[in-house]
Formats: C-alpha cells, sequence, structure tokens
C-alpha cells in the first residue's frame, strides 16, 4: 500500500505521516528532505540557488539514503528547499529514489507536494492535508515560541504565504490536490482528530 500525503508547508502533514507509518506498519519517507538537503548543498557551495544547471547537477549527486537530518528541518533550509524545487532539473533528478523507495514491498507513506500527483500518481491513498494560513502560522509560531525562539506572527504568516505561492506557482509539478485525492483540513482538528479521519479514509478505501 503506498499511502500519498501532499498539502502546504506546515499543515501536520510530517506529523500525520509518521503516526500512519507506524500504525500499518510502512517505511515512511519525507520528501521535503530531499530539496531541504540539495537548497542546502547550494547554500555551503555558494552557488546561485536560481542556477537551474547547477542545482540538477547538486540534486542529481546527492546520495539520498545518506541524507543527515542535522538542522534541515528549520525555517531557512526550508525557503532554500522551495527555491531550488522549481528546478525541473532538480525534480527529475529525485524521481527515481522517491519511486523506487515507494514502490518497494510492502510501500510507503510518502508526503510533500507532487506525491499524489507526480510521483505515485497510482498510489491506493492519497491526501491532501491543508490548513488556512493563519492556522498555521499561528502553530509554527506557537512551536517555535515554545522552544524558546521568539518569532514574530506576521512575519511567519508571511513566510508561509510566500512559501505557498511559490510552491503552487511554478511550472513544473505545482502543489495541487490530486483529483482523486482526499482532503482533510486540520483547521480545526487536533492531532488525534487528523489521524483518526485518515485512518477512517484508508481503512475504507481497503475495504
Ligand atoms: O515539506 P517541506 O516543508 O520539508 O518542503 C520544503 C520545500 O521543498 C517546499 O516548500 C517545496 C519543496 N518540496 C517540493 O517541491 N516537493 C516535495 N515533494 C517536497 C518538498
Amino acid at each position: 500500500m503506498i499511502i500519498a500525503i501532499d498539502g502546504p508547508a506546515g499543515a501536520g502533514k510530517g506529523t500525520l505521516a509518521l503516526r500512519l507509518a507506524a500504525h500499518y506498519g510502512l517505511p515512511y519517507l519525507d520528501t521535503g528532505l530531499l530539496y531541504r538537503a540539495v537548497g542546502r548543498l547550494m547554500a555551503e557551495r555558494g552557488l546561485d540557488l536560481d542556477d537551474s544547471v547547477a542545482a540538477g547537477a547538486v540534486a542529481e549527486a546527492l546520495d539520498p539514503s545518506h541524507i543527515v537530518d542535522g538542522d534541515l528541518r528549520g525555517r531557512e533550509a526550508g525557503e532554500l528547499a522551495s527555491r531550488v524545487a522549481v528546478h525541473p532539473e532538480v525534480r527529475a533528478a529525485l524521481i527515481a529514489f522517491q519511486r523506487d523507495f515507494a514502490r518497494r514491498p510492502p510501500g510507503a507513506v510518502l508526503d510533500g507536494r507532487d506525491i499524489g500527483t507526480a510521483i505515485c500518481p497510482d498510489a491506493e491513498v492519497k491526501l491532501f492535508v491543508t490548513a488556512s494560513p493563519e492556522v498555521r502560522a499561528r502553530r509554527r509560531t506557537d512551536e517555535l515560541n515554545a522552544k524558546g525562539r521568539h518569532v514574530d506572527y506576521e512575519r511567519i504568516l508571511e513566510e508561509i504565504r510566500e512559501r505557498d505561492e511559490r510552491d503552487a506557482g511554478r511550472a513544473s509539478a505545482p502543489l495541487r490536490q490530486a483529483e482523486d485525492a482526499v482532503r482533510i483540513d486540520t483547521s480545526a482538528l487536533d492531532i488525534d482528530g487528523v489521524f483518526d479521519l485518515a485512518r477512517a479514509v484508508i481503512d475504507a478505501k481497503r475495504g
């Protein structure tokens, strides 16, 4: 079984994907980490993020099975990722790894922006997990403040809006809901509520 989870930044995809992977005994791939690793390498090497040929070469040379998480999950790496993810060369270089990961038995849970539309269009289960920009910005702000990293809500909201625009506005595999995906709006739900809903959708599909 392949479970494809797409949606905008900060909607709760990662948390849901981890829980579903544990529940159904499937491996989990956070595909955002691939783009984050490419963005980070470009920055470390002083390369121009808009240089699609250089970015493609970095993605091509990446060994996805050896990505060290490090501080890749932070805001800065997310921004770098979103910038390099617009290049078709980068996306093309990362397709085979993602598809192989998904297709190996017993299947997998993948989360990202284009899993249901481009990477695994035949996935048995497609979820589109979303929430309003305001709710996502509020959660992100609270999460960072709780870690003692004081950030401004308005600034985070602005970042989220910019990222949505770039991810959904690019020509190559933009963020969008697959026609056969089930939409889960997490704005008014807690983590357990989202998990229960997703599980109900999946169990209904499997019969
Ligand atoms: O899911 P994330 O926040 O880690 O993703 C970071 C960026 O990487 C996101 O803004 C766009 C890009 N990305 C993508 O284009 N396609 C994916 N499947 C996953 C991430």
